[in-house]
This record gives structure tokens, C-alpha cells and sequence, in this order.
């Protein structure tokens, strides 16, 4: 089939900002294919979502199977096997004693969810959320958005009462954008809060705190233990809720289920959603019974939060996970990318920084001669990468991040393949 995306892009919104005018026809695992039958390796994955790759055989039989039997009935009204089962198996999943899930159907819808159950349970009205942080696009999510004013401009008023804090990145500590070592940043990070206690909303009015616990858009940052640990102090002190948005950090990425199990550190509230269901829309938030209980019906609600055939796809990313060796493949091939880009980064100092855990693994490139963004070198290497049949994703605040968002069971060959392509980019740059 021959078909051009500029003969339909004047039916499309201009806020659908496509970085490619690629007509996707099929994917298989790490690939996919236009409508002309060129074959690109994909390090996108649909931003992250794909956690087995495009069409993973057992996660299309089981939406099939659900399909044949029923498509959706709305979970407001009815159960399904498929959803209670995995709201069951989602909850082993998670540390201490968030057990109790509510379903939707994105991740900025997950955010939204949060911030409201926060603000129920605790009756308080204030927020502190994270410069550089992206938590999605709906109002709410928006309000606690902060990764670039672009996503803001024209929305104010948004929801009230967010304060923001720098997010503990030694690699550009502030606005200053010092880089310090990891302990002065979680230190002088947790002091800031304290600053916003201080200056702006007194604890006793602040429901909760809003962060990602490895920073995704904003550029694939690992904030220190101390920081991570000090923020839950921080919040069990003063009675405020701590909510990690795991939408990208969660899922086995970070080589661990969830990234806050890299930390010691249980949030009270926590999103999930992209691979969750392995490519179909599905989100949820996870809390305590105890916090959920404040909720009554309708208090919240979604018509198709829980849908059947997300739900079973879902358990078939679980079934998957233990197939395919996650974690331990992350971990393996996680370590392997950072090694081969550390390598490449003795070659080419417009890598200033190549960081990560696991698969959540970004190179940040900068002016080599004063450590300046340098958002020109990843454009090029994309624009390389893509004439070369490579499709790569882009982070940071300053657009100068290369973030890796593989499938979690992605091999060996398939990295090689993607780096030789990336190496021989940073060549022509
Ligand atoms: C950490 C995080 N939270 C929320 C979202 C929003 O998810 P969605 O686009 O599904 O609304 C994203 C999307 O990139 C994300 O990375």
C-alpha cells in the first residue's frame, strides 16, 4: 500500500508534533515497517511502551481471545475475570502495602487520579512537584508539569497551589546548573523543600508530593538515595502523602519492577501505565486501602478505566516477565549499553553525560568547550539515525538527550545494530 502522510496532514491537529512523517504499517519485536515495506530497528517503542516489542505473539492472542468473548461491559458496572485477576497480580507486584488499585486509561490520567486522592485523603489543598518533571497533559497532570513552559503556555490559570522544586540532579544541580556531587545535591534539593515550607505553603496545607522517582522526559536522572530517603521522612513528619509516578520508571525498566525499589523507599501513592499492558492503553494509580478508603463511589471514575481486553493483555506482560528473564535481562543489557556509550564517550565529548539504571539509560550531549545543552548534535544524530532506519527518542529540558526506551527483552545483536548506527552518526556530526 502506497500512502503519503502529507495528502492527510491538514485533517491532523498541529499539536500532534510528529518528529517523522513515517507511515507505520506492522512491527515485530524490535522492528516495524512503513507502508513503502522499509524495515527500521526501533529504540521508541511507541515512547516506552511496548514492553515486549510490537505484536509480542501471547499478548495478541490473549486481547484475541478476550475479544472473542467480550469486548467491554465498563467496569464501572460490571467485573471481569481479567481485570480482577490482574488488579490481584498488579498488587503483589508493588512494595509494602499499596494493594488497593483504580484503573484508567493514561498516564496523565493515572497523575490526575493521584493528586485527587491526595487532596481527598488529606483535606489539604497544596502540592510540591519537581522542575523538569512531565506527568502528562490533562489540566491537572499540566499543573504538575514542569519539563518546559511549552506544555504550560496559554493553560494558566492551571490547577492551584503547586509549588516546584528543582529535582535533585547532580549532573545540572539548580538553575544555576552546577554540576555537584550526589550528596551535596540531596542535601541542598532537600533543603529546598524545606525553603517551600519555609516561604510558601506551611507542611500542614501541603496533601502531597508529586515526583518521578527517575526523572523521564526531563531526561532519564537518578536523584541520590539520601534525597529519595529524606523526601519520605520529610513527608511522614508532616503528614503528607508521597506519590512516585512510576508511568515510565515502572515495569521493570530501572532493572527492578519499580524504580523505587532501588531507593528503600515505599511512596503512598503510585501511577503506573505505558508498558503496562505491553502497548494498549491502560493506566492505574495504587495506594493503601486505608488512603483509597476516602474515595467513595463515584467520587472518581473512568467509563474505560479496566477494560477487559487491556486487562488482558496486561497479565500477558506479566506471564512475559518471567518468560523472558525480566529483570535480569534489563539488568544485563543495561549494563552492556552503558559500557558501549561510555566507550563512545571517550571518542566523542559531545557526550557530556551518559547515565541510567538498566533499560532507562539517556546520553546527554553538550558543547564540549563549557558543558552547554547541545540540542543541535541529538537532531542531527536523530535525522542520521532515521535516514540510516534507526528511530530514536529525544529528553531533557533543552531537547539535548538521547533516551533508549527498547523493549525490555531486547538483545545483544539488536543494540549493536542500533549502536554501530549511532556511532558511525557521531562521526558525522
Ligand atoms: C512519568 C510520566 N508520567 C505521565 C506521563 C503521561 O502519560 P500519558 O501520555 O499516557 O498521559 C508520562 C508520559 O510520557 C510520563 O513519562
Amino acid at each position: 500500500m502506497s500512502m503519503k502522510f502529507q495528502d492527510y496532514e491538514k485533517y491532523l491537529s498541529p499539536a500532534l508534533s510528529k518528529t517523522t512523517d513515517l507511515v507505520v504499517e506492522s512491527g515485530k519485536g524490535c522492528y516495524v515497517t512503513d507502508v513503502n515495506g522499509d524495515v527500521y530497528l526501533d529504540f521508541v517503542q511507541g515512547i516506552a511502551v511496548n514492553a515486549f516489542g510490537h505484536s509480542y505473539p501471547k499478548i495478541v492472542d490473549a486481547m484475541k481471545a478476550q475479544l472473542d468473548k467480550l469486548t467491554d461491559a465498563s467496569f464501572n458496572l460490571v467485573n471481569y475475570p481479567t481485570t480482577l485477576k490482574f488488579a490481584e497480580r498488579l498488587a503483589e507486584t508493588t512494595p509494602g502495602d499499596l494493594n488497593c488499585v483504580f484503573f484508567s486509561n493514561s498516564g496523565g490520567e493515572a497523575c490526575d487520579a493521584a493528586l485527587k486522592l491526595a487532596r481527598a485523603y488529606t483535606e489539604r489543598p497544596c502540592i510540591i512537584a519537581f522542575r523538569g518533571s512531565f506527568h502528562g497533559r490533562t489540566l491537572g497532570a499540566t499543573s504538575v508539569t514542569a519539563s518546559s513552559s511549552k506544555y504550560r503556555k496559554h493553560y494558566e490559570p492551571l490547577v492551584g497551589g503547586v509549588h516546584f522544586a528543582p529535582y535533585p540532579s547532580p549532573y545540572r544541580w539548580g538553575y544555576a546548573e552546577r554540576q555537584v556531587d550526589p550528596e551535596t545535591c540531596a542535601a541542598e534539593a532537600l533543603g529546598e523543600i524545606q525553603k517551600i515550607f519555609d516561604y510558601l505553603a506551611a507542611p500542614e496545607d501541603v496533601a502531597a508530593v508529586i515526583i518521578e522517582p527517575v526523572m523521564g522526559e526531563g531526561g532519564y536522572i537518578v536523584p541520590p538515595t539520601s534525597f529519595m530517603k529524606g523526601l519520605r521522612e520529610l513527608c511522614t513528619k508532616h503528614g503528607i502523602l508521597l506519590i512516585f509516578d512510576e508511568v515510565q520508571s515502572g515495569y521493570g525498566r530501572t532493572g527492578k519492577m519499580w524504580a523505587s525499589e532501588h531507593f528503600g523507599v515505599v511512596p503512598d501513592i503510585m501511577t503506573s501505565g505505558k508498558a503496562i499492558a505491553g502497548g494498549f492503553p491502560m493506566s492505574a494509580i495504587i495506594s493503601t486501602r486505608e488512603i483509597m478508603s476516602k474515595w467513595l463511589p463515584g467520587m472518581h471514575g473512568s467509563t474505560f478505566g479496566g477494560h477487559p481486553v487491556a486487562a488482558a493483555a496486561a497479565l500477558a506482560v506479566l506471564d512475559a516477565m518471567k518468560e523472558e528473564g525480566i529483570p535480569e535481562n534489563v539488568n544485563k543489557m543495561g549494563e552492556y549499553l552503558r559500557g558501549r556509550l561510555t566507550e563512545l564517550q571517550r571518542k566523542f565529548p559531545v557526550m557530556g553525560d551518559v547515565r541510567g539504571l538498566g533499560l532507562m539509560t539517556a546520553v546527554e550531549f553538550i558543547h564540549p568547550e563549557d558543558r552547554r545543552p547541545n540540542g543541535e548534535a541529538f537532531s542531527k544524530l536523530r535525522k542520521y539515525a532515521l535516514d540510516n532506519k534507526l528511530l530514536l527518542l529525544g529528553c531533557g529540558v533543552y531537547g539535548n538527550g538521547l533516551r533508549f526506551a527498547t523493549p525490555l527483552n531486547v538483545t545483544k545483536e539488536e543494540l549493536d545494530k542500533g549502536l554501530a548506527i549511532i556511532e558511525s552518526g557521531l562521526g558525522e556530526l
